[in-house]
């Protein structure tokens, strides 16, 4: 075989192993740029003014997940669940039945959402109602897919996501008891730009940028950062926010610690 006969193999072979190699990669990538909360569903903008009825459910497990939070803890102090400071995480849990006591619709406030109705805390949902006019007056749209979850909707979210994702549905979605939605002050956002979906192609938005910019004003802030797995124990989730009030948020963000850096240092445990 002549000299040129083998460069031409070598490069051919060369050409096939980048083909399989991109092609290997298209469901990484996929799955990087495409994953979706279990919150996700079609755009019903509908006023609400009637309180839900709270479900009560079963004595929730205390058991920390894993050891990744755990291991850089420092000893915050017990306090009541209405704390806004409360550290709620892979390894610390809710109580079952706790469920906010201030719950308030967020359409009857002209926030926009998806579905028939969501709730969020009385000062929190104030706030959020601020944030949305400023951000619309800013020409950013912002409805919201998901706020207050009860222990048995998140339950119910949580299933879902193991039955399709397994193991994986870990990484996005919080089993029962540890979920920041049952304090009532945690959002999930969306908009046209993302089709109405809860995925992280929102955080390629103008959108997400003006809240990086302007959510801290109205006390709210990105619980999972990109890059912040190993220490909240989710993936990025440039859609969840939740409310802390604006002088925590300032300083959580002055500090550069992150939510769960701050209230592993100084937020308070779930003792209610
Ligand atoms: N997606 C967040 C982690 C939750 O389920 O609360
Ligand atoms: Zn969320």
């Amino acid at each position: 075989m002549g000299l040129t006969e083998r460069v031409r193999r070598l490069r051919h072979r060369a050409e096939l192993l980048a083909a399989i190699l991109v092609l290997l990669s298209i469901p990484v990538l996929w799955s990087l740029f495409h994953q979706t909360d279990p919150a996700a569903v079609r755009p019903v903008a509908r006023p609400v003014t009637q309180a839900r009825v709270l479900p009560q459910a079963p004595a929730a497990a205390q058991t920390p997940l894993d050891g990744t939070v755990e291991a850089d803890r420092e000893k915050p102090r017990a306090g009541g669940c209405d704390d806004p400071k409360i550290l709620v995480d892979r390894a610390h849990a809710l109580p079952a039945d706790y469920a906010p006591d201030d719950l308030v619709s967020l359409p009857g406030l002209g926030v926009p959402i998806l579905g028939q109705d969501a709730l969020l805390r009385r000062e929190a949902a104030g706030n959020l109602e601020r944030l949305v006019a400023s951000a619309a007056a800013a020409g950013e749209e912002l409805t919201v897919a998901s706020a207050y979850r009860s222990y048995t909707d998140q339950r119910a979210s949580y299933a879902r996501l193991v039955s399709i994702y397994g193991k994986g549905a870990d990484k996005t979605s919080a089993p029962p008891g540890h979920s920041q939605h049952q304090l009532g002050t945690a959002v999930d956002f969306t908009n046209a730009a993302v089709g109405y979906q809860v995925r992280r192609s929102f955080g390629r938005t103008g959108t997400a940028q003006w809240l990086t910019l302007h959510a801290h004003e109205y006390g709210f802030v990105m619980a999972y950062p990109l890059g912040g797995e190993t220490k909240t124990g989710y993936g990025w989730e440039p859609w969840h926010y939740r409310y802390v009030g604006t002088d925590n948020a300032r300083r959580i963000r002055e500090s550069k610690l992150g939510l769960q850096g701050f209230l592993l240092r100084e937020g308070v445990l779930p003792r209610c």
